[in-house]
């Protein structure tokens, strides 16, 4: 902000009965609403009670077909207790109703910074904002980051532990989650079990805790506009206000929330590595016009130092690499300036 002074959005709209200018996009690139179909069934449902036992086989057969067609799916039987789920959408909720002074404690521009409080998605190099506040976490290595976490809502503030214990109960659960599920979408690729693990040297995790405020005028605006997930995969908690949307043939397919249930991406690095076989696909994020919304995606991803490719075994003379091999730092960094955009920053490590 050229003042210096960041503007929130959810201090904005306490007193907008309109989209300000800055949000609206435009006439080409608005929401179209009207055009969107409803998710029921478009999306599978994959029960993982099991995947370590004797229906394995199976159930890695059905992630790794719904990788290739969809590039989404849903989880149930994910083995995250209900209670770990309702903490951390709790806390995450006080977090943005906490009052002006005490959330920008938090804040920064910086995308490089490892904790902090922003809004819409880049203000550095965007010109269209996104209806958008979200608070951004490192989680891996939990004990690296865990003290720079913000240490209210004010509910906690004489033992602000407990506040973070559920959010970071939440992250180790979420990082075993989805070690299970790169384990079986290595296995389904016909790769050794710990593959994609290893590909990504030490690992990461980051969290963001999206908050969209309600918005007088949703069709002009988006929560978060068209993108693919740089990272590897993604476990979306939401509360259950409808707002994510996903491209299937050429089509914005609106996901309806199903408590207790994840939603899970592949990102652009299982692309790389599935050299193509999987597909990291674009997804956006809309708002309403009533209600607020909490979406709490875990982006599972390499460590900056791993080097990432199409994996040797899944290249032939009929597949040839279709990537060249980088280093995760020089992709994510490439991201964060290139904006959100339907152009995903996968063409540019092509072969
Ligand atoms: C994201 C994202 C979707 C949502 O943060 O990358 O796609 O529903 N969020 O908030
Ligand atoms: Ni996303």
């Amino acid at each position: 902000m050229a003042t210096g002074k960041p503007v929130l959005l959810s201090d904005l709209v306490s007193i907008a009965s309109y989209v300000p200018s800055n949000y609206i996009r435009p006439v080409s690139a608005r929401p179209k609403l009207s055009e969107v179909l409803s998710s029921d069934g478009s999306i599978p449902l994959i029960d993982l009670q099991g995947l370590e036992g004797p229906h394995r086989s199976s159930i890695v057969g059905e992630i790794g077909q719904a990788c290739q067609t969809h590039g989404f799916f849903q989880v149930k039987n994910h083995g995250i207790p209900n209670k770990v789920i309702d903490g951390t959408l709790r806390v995450s909720k006080e977090f943005f109703h906490l009052t002006e002074r005490e959330r920008l404690k938090n804040y920064s521009d910086d995308p490089t910074k490892t904790t902090r409080l922003s809004t819409s998605f880049n203000v550095r190099t965007e010109t269209v904002s996104s209806w958008r506040d979200f608070l951004r976490l490192h989680c891996y290595p939990l004990e690296d980051f865990i003290h720079e976490w913000p240490s209210n809502p004010p509910s906690f503030r004489h033992n602000f532990v407990v506040c973070r214990e559920d959010v970071a109960e939440y992250c180790r659960n979420a990082r075993e989650l989805s070690l299970r599920l790169l384990e079986a979408i290595s296995e389904s690729l016909c790769l050794e079990t710990d593959y994609i693990s290893k590909a990504f040297s030490k690992h990461g995790q980051h969290m963001a805790v999206n908050y969209y405020p309600p918005c007088p005028q949703p069709e002009l605006t988006y929560g978060l506009p068209a993108h693919a997930d740089p990272n590897a995969i993604t476990i979306l908690l939401q509360d259950d206000v409808p707002g994510l949307q996903v491209l299937q043939n050429d089509k914005w397919i609106a996901i309806n929330p199903i408590p207790y249930t994840f939603i899970v991406n592949i990102g652009d690095q299982i692309q790389v590595i599935s050299n193509d076989r999987y597909r990291s696909v674009l997804h956006r994020a809309v708002v309403d016009r009533d209600k607020e919304r909490i979406s709490i995606p875990t982006f599972y991803c390499p460590s900056h130092d791993a080097f990432i490719g199409p994996a040797p075994s899944l290249i032939d003379d009929d597949h040839p690499a279709l990537y060249r091999n980088f280093a995760y730092s020089e992709y994510y960094q490439k991201f964060w300036n290139h904006g959100l955009a339907t152009e995903t920053c996968l063409g540019m490590f092509k072969n």
